[in-house]
C-alpha cells in the first residue's frame, strides 16, 4: 500500500453535521417480521423528510467520494468507506491517523448481502453452491446477537471482493451488522458492505456523539450523520470462532456469559490482556496506545481517600474523579466527614459483585441488555462533570479543583457515560483523573469496560 501523505488533508474539508433522527427515516419492511434484518428487508423513504435527505446525501458520498461519512452505530461513531474501494479505505486511515497494520470491520445489512460478498468470489472447488459460505459456528451466535455489538472473523474469500487495506493483509475478515437502524439504513442505501472502525482520531476515546467525533475529524472528513448519543458506548466484543476453542479477541458489548450460552461456544477463551494473565494479544489493535485522554489516568481498585491521592497528585491543580460503585465527591476531602464521609470512603464488596441475595445474579448486570431492547427507543442520557473544590493544606498552595462524574452502579450506564466522561474531563483541563475500577472477576458485562480503563490507564493501583 502506498503510503499516506498526511499533511494534505489537514483542515481541506469544511465539515458538516447533519442530523438524523431514525425514526423520521421512514418504513422498514420485513420479509421475515420475526428476525427482521437477519432476512431480506427493504425501507421506504419518507417523502420530504430531512433526515431521510440526510442520509441518502451521507449514502451518494460513500458510493462516489474517497472521504470517509461519520456514522452512529450502538456501540460508538463509525467512520465508513466503501469496503469494496481501496482508494475510499485508504481515506480513513488518512482521515483518523490510523497505522495501516490495523485492520477494519466490515458492517454489512443483511445476510444476503454478506453471503453474495462471500460467495461470488468463491472458487467451486471450495464452496459447493448449496454451501452457506458463513461459517457454521457462527450461525447460532448470528441468530442470537445480530443484528448487534458481535463482530465474528471469517475467512476471507479468494479473490476478495474487500478492498485489501480492509484486512491488513490477514486472511481473515472481521464482520458485523450493527442494530442501530441509522447505521443499517445507511449501509442498505449505499449499498455497498461499509469498512469503519470508530470515527475517533487514533489513540483517542472512542466517539459516542457526533460532537466528540467533530472535535477529533473536523476539517479532516466533509460529513457526520448525528444520530445522538450512542445506546452501548463501547465497542463490539471481537470473536475468533476459526481457532479451536473459539476465543475473544476484545470484550465489548456482548459478555462472555452470553456466549458461552450459546451451543458450540461453551468453550470460549479469553485472548485479550485483561490483567490476570500475560501473553501476546491476537487483535493487531491492541498493541497501539487507546483511549488517551490528555490527563494521566490513574486507575485505582479498592478503598481511595484523601491520603493516597495525596502520593499521586503531585503539583496537580485540576482533579478529575470517575466514580462507579461506592466512591462519593468527597474522596479527596481531607478533613474526616463525620459518619457521611466514613461511609463514602469505604468499598463493600457485597454491593460491587452485582449478585443479588442466594448468588442470584442481579438482571441489570449485562451489557446484553441493552442488546434484548435496542429496538425499543431509549432516551440515552449521559452523566456530565460536577465542579467543587478542596481547600488547600497551607498557605502557599492553591484550591484544588475536582471535577467528578458519577458514571453510575451497573455496567450498562458505566459503559455508556465511560468514553464521554474522558472526553468531558479533558476539556475541564485536569491533570489526573483517578477512576474507581470496577471487579471484573466474575461478571463478564465489567470486562469490556476494565478492558478500555486499562489501556487508558498509565497505572494501575491496587489498595
Ligand atoms: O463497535 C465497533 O466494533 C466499532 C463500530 C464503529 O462498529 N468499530 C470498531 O472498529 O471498534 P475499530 O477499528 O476501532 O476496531 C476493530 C478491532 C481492532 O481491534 C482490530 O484489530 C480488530 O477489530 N480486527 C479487525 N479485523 C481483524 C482481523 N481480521 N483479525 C483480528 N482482529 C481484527
Ligand atoms: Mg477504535
Amino acid at each position: 500500500m502506498a503510503p499516506v501523505k498526511e499533511t494534505l488533508i489537514q483542515s481541506q474539508h469544511r465539515t458538516h453535521v447533519l442530523q438524523v433522527d431514525e425514526s423520521k427515516i421512514g418504513k422498514f419492511i420485513f420479509q421475515d417480521t420475526k428476525q427482521p434484518f437477519l432476512a431480506d428487508w427493504k425501507i421506504q423513504l419518507s417523502e420530504g423528510s430531512l433526515d431521510a435527505a440526510n442520509l441518502q446525501d451521507a449514502a451518494l458520498s460513500l458510493q462516489n467520494s474517497d472521504t470517509p461519512v461519520a456514522f452512529p452505530t450502538e456501540t460508538v461513531y463509525g467512520l465508513g468507506a466503501d469496503a469494496t474501494r481501496s482508494s475510499a479505505v485508504r481515506g480513513i486511515y488518512n482521515a483518523k491517523q490510523r497505522p495501516s497494520d490495523n485492520p477494519l470491520i466490515v458492517h454489512i445489512s443483511s445476510l444476503s448481502q454478506l453471503r453474495e460478498l462471500l460467495s461470488h468470489h468463491n472458487s467451486s472447488a471450495v464452496t459447493s453452491p448449496n454451501q452457506d459460505p458463513i461459517t457454521a459456528i457462527y450461525h447460532p451466535l448470528i441468530t442470537k446477537f445480530w443484528p448487534g455489538p458481535l463482530t465474528i472473523l471469517l475467512p476471507l474469500p479468494t479473490p476478495s471482493p474487500f478492498a485489501s487495506e480492509v484486512t491488513a493483509n490477514l486472511h481473515t475478515i472481521a464482520v458485523r451488522m450493527p442494530s442501530s437502524r441509522l447505521a443499517l439504513a445507511l449501509i442498505h442505501l449505499a449499498d455497498r458492505p461499509l469498512a469503519a472502525p470508530s470515527a475517533n482520531a487514533s489513540s483517542k476515546p472512542s466517539p459516542t456523539t457526533a460532537a466528540h467525533v467533530l472535535y477529533d475529524l473536523a476539517g479532516r472528513i466533509d460529513l457526520i450523520l448525528d444520530g445522538g448519543p450512542c445506546k452501548v458506548g463501547v465497542e463490539s466484543t471481537v470473536v475468533d470462532g476459526l481457532s479451536n476453542p473459539p476465543v475473544i479477541l476484545r470484550p465489548g458489548g456482548v459478555s462472555i456469559d452470553m456466549l458461552r450460552e450459546v451451543p458450540g461456544w461453551e468453550d470460549v477463551r479469553v485472548a485479550y490482556k485483561d490483567g490476570k494473565e500475560e501473553g501476546a494479544p491476537r487483535a493487531p489493535g491492541m498493541k497501539y496506545k487507546h483511549y488517551s485522554p490528555n490527563a494521566r489516568v490513574l486507575l485505582v481498585q479498592g478503598e481511595m481517600g484523601p491520603d493516597v491521592a495525596r502520593k499521586y497528585l503531585g503539583t496537580a491543580s485540576s482533579v478529575g474523579l470517575l466514580t462507579t460503585k461506592s466512591w462519593k465527591s468527597e474522596v479527596l476531602q481531607p478533613r474526616p466527614q463525620g459518619r457521611d464521609g466514613e461511609r463514602g470512603l469505604g468499598t463493600n464488596s457485597d454491593v460491587s459483585s452485582g449478585s443479588g441475595i442466594g448468588g442470584v445474579k442481579d438482571t441489570a448486570s449485562t451489557l446484553g441488555e441493552v442488546v434484548e431492547a435496542l429496538d425499543e427507543p431509549t432516551i440515552v442520557s449521559i452523566p456530565s462533570a460536577q465542579h467543587s473544590q478542596i481547600d488547600p493544606e497551607s498557605q502557599d498552595e492553591g484550591k484544588l479543583d475536582v471535577w467528578t462524574i458519577a458514571l453510575g452502579q451497573d455496567p450498562t450506564t458505566i459503559a455508556r457515560g465511560l468514553f464521554s466522561a474522558l472526553r468531558e474531563l479533558d476539556q475541564k483541563g485536569v491533570e489526573i483523573i483517578f477512576v474507581e475500577g470496577l471487579d471484573d472477576r466474575e461478571d463478564g458485562a465489567r470486562a469490556a469496560i476494565m478492558d478500555r480503563l486499562r489501556k487508558a490507564a498509565e497505572l494501575e493501583i491496587s489498595l
